[in-house]
């Protein structure tokens, strides 16, 4: 479903990701583990591209994100992410957080965007 081959980033002269290589399946859960600063959330963010990767190809559900003809907005409305700490709506539990985008944005119910979160509820 999503696959990662040799990810780069780097900003200016500070190499973040160097060469990612994973692969994760539909339905798999992957957790990445590391000290603060060690690239987490910047390999994040290049999966979706907030952040352009320098090197390596990330392909998901087979098309090439890095492809410049790709319509981003389009996947990205399938590849969610949530931010962390300050970007959280304190106000909202973490599952209201989470199905907020599909709610807004692609007009979900709020019984179909629970429920395609199976692992949160
Ligand atoms: N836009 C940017 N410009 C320059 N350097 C950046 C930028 N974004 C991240 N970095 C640097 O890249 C490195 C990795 O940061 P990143 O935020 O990905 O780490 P992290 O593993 O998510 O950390 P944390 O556990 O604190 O969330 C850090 O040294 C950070 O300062
Ligand atoms: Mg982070």
């Amino acid at each position: 479903m999503i696959k990662v081959t040799k990810l780069q980033k780097h900003f200016d002269k500070l190499e973040v990701l160097k060469g990612i290589d994973i692969e994760v399946e539909q339905g798999e859960v992957v957790v990445v583990i590391g000290p603060s600063g060690s690239g987490k959330s910047t390999f994040l963010r290049c999966l979706n591209l907030l952040e352009q990767p320098t090197g390596g190809v990330i392909q998901f559900e087979g098309t090439n994100l890095t492809d410049k003809n790709v319509n981003i907005n389009e996947l990205r409305q399938r590849m969610g992410m949530v931010f962390q700490s300050f970007n959280l709506f304190p106000h909202k539990t973490v599952l209201e957080n989470l199905t907020l985008a599909p709610l807004k944005v692609k007009g979900e119910t709020a019984e179909k965007a629970k429920k395609t979160r199976p692992l949160l509820t």
